[in-house]
């Protein structure tokens, strides 16, 4: 998707604000998106003047965004999904191996017919998205109930979570066809937290 946002979102040039500004305005586009995914219950409803039919979602939802990245879709999906409740993981890659480590999970109760839509703007090797889909499996949550929705995947991490997790709804607005040997997705944005969050990366 060659998108303006997405060009925001990549350009080493962008501001702060016109990085975060672009980030959220996706964020809202993929919300919409994965409501779209979801199958509704059709209603009756009274409008002033007579009655017609509509649409609600009121099955239940987690979005379970990972820190510290994915905090940045919670607003627009809690928007689109007022009624979800949040399961929180904290992942962190390590710098030189890449591979990410847990340092904090709040999940609710869930219960056997929960839908959990996973917030992480990125996937690369494929390993923090492994660690967050193998933590839903030992809680019970039905593989095919799950979404994941990032704004940049890499071909191979793509790959990877699939071979492992086929009935996984990826939801992806660009997908780039490289890693570098830092694992860093390429051509891809950057380290995605530090951009939004103001901290330093030197590339
Ligand atoms: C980033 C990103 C993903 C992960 C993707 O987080 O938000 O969670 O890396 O890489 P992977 O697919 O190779 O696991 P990071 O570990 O940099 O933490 P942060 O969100 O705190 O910046
Ligand atoms: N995390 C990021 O923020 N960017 C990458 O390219 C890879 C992992």
């Amino acid at each position: 998707m060659k998108s303006i946002l997405m060009t925001t979102l990549r350009n080493k040039d962008s501001s702060l604000e016109e990085f975060r500004s672009a980030a959220m305005r996706l964020g809202s586009t993929l919300a919409h998106n994965t409501l779209s995914e979801f199958t509704k219950k059709e209603i009756s409803v009274i409008t002033p003047l007579g009655e017609t039919t509509g649409y609600c979602f009121d099955e239940p939802v987690m979005l379970m965004p990972i820190l510290r990245a994915g905090l940045v879709l919670l607003p627009p999906f809690l928007t689109i999904f007022p009624h979800a409740r949040v399961g929180i993981i904290g992942l962190k890659r390590n710098e030189t191996t890449a591979i990410a480590d847990m340092y904090y999970e709040n999940l609710p109760e869930l219960t056997p017919d929960e839908n959990v839509i996973i917030l992480d703007p990125m996937l690369a090797t494929g390993g923090s998205a492994l660690k967050a889909l193998h933590l839903l499996e030992e809680k019970g949550v039905n593989p095919s109930k799950i979404k994941m929705v990032c704004m940049i995947a890499s071909t191979e991490g793509l790959k990877t979570v699939k071979s492992q997790f086929p009935q996984l709804d990826l939801i992806v607005a660009q997908e780039d066809l490289e890693l570098t040997k830092e694992k860093f997705i390429y051509p891809g944005l950057g380290d995605f937290g530090d951009r939004f969050f103001g901290t330093e990366y030197t590339y």
